[in-house]
């Protein structure tokens, strides 16, 4: 009987391992999705070969862009920064957090939004955890 206990608690856990691992991966499809198909993140984070194509094993390791506006814009940057934990980026803002906070207000944690043409996002939380949690993924 107690065996019987014991390998029933065991596999309780074991599907419970899975469900928390399979939500894991829910969780950064979704932010592969957002950043891809809604933020669009990688047309001006992502570098692009001479054929102008994504060099997606450089996914979000930012870029010069190769536009500019017909009109002239205050404070334009030409030049998007690496938005992947690799980068400087993340080690200035000292990590996840700040991130998640920015993609929620448009504030950097000095409290001021990035200049154009970098758009000031202002997400629920669960979707900016869930970019964060896909950029996490990239080297
Ligand atoms: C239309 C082009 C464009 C898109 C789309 C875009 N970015 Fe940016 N992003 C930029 C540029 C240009 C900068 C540099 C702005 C600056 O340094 O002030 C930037 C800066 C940033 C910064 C740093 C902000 C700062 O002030 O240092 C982060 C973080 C960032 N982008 C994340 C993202 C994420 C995540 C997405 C998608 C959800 C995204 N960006 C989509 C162009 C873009």
């Amino acid at each position: 009987m107690r065996d019987l206990v014991f390998i029933s608690g065991a596999v309780i856990l074991l599907c419970a391992g899975q469900l928390v691992r399979a939500a894991g991966e829910d969780k950064v499809a979704r932010g592969k999705y957002l950043a891809e198909e809604i933020g669009k993140c990688q047309e001006c984070h992502t570098p692009v070969n001479e054929k102008g194509e994504l060099e997606q094993e450089k996914a979000m390791k930012g870029r010069v862009l190769n536009w500019t506006p017909i009109t002239p814009v205050a404070d334009w940057h030409k030049t998007s920064p690496d938005i992947t934990p690799a980068g400087r980026l993340w080690m200035r803002w000292g990590g996840e957090e700040a991130m998640i906070k920015y993609l929620m207000t448009g504030l950097t944690p000095r409290g001021k939004p990035a200049g154009p043409p970098m758009p000031a996002y202002k997400m629920k939380r669960e979707d900016a955890e869930a970019i964060v949690a896909y950029l996490k993924t990239l080297k």
